[in-house]
């Protein structure tokens, strides 16, 4: 099996995952950069997110795994766009999804996508959305 033929599970069944309703980070931390990874641990688990700020103004979140080869996408912090933050990049082979919806448009990968979390906002805070809302980014 290929690195790209891999499945990758849904994130809700992913070690350390976080529960519904669980605050993220603020609108301000995700503009700083145009994005922000955050990790949650349970025990020796990790599972990483990281948040984007779409054009719409409105923040997607993904599982911080590229569909390639499963590794993280960023190599220092919170530097998951490309120079004009018009796309996500993966630092590994270079591999460029699409802010709104996570579909690789370039490299070993492309035609797959990201692994969306459901995220909605309340205030000027990001959270993973509650069961009501989990169809998508608030
Ligand atoms: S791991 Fe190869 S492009 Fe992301």
């Amino acid at each position: 099996m290929t690195p790209s033929q891999m499945h990758l599970p849904d994130w809700q069944e992913m070690d350390a995952a976080p529960e519904q309703g669980t605050r993220l980070c603020s609108l301000d931390a995700i503009n700083a950069s145009g994005a922000k990874g955050i990790d949650f641990e349970n025990g020796d688990k990790r599972f990483s997110l990281f948040l984007v700020m779409a054009k719409d103004s409105k923040p997607r979140a993904y599982v911080n795994r590229c569909p390639h080869a499963g590794t993280p996408l960023e190599i220092f912090p919170d530097r998951f766009l490309t120079r004009g933050r018009d796309a996500i990049v993966c630092a590994s082979h270079g591999a460029r999804f699409r802010i709104e919806d996570g579909l690789c448009t370039s490299g070993p990968c492309a035609g797959k996508h990201l692994t969306k979390i459901p995220i909605e906002t309340i205030g000027s805070n990001a959270y993973i959305a509650r069961a009501q809302n989990s169809r998508g980014s608030k």
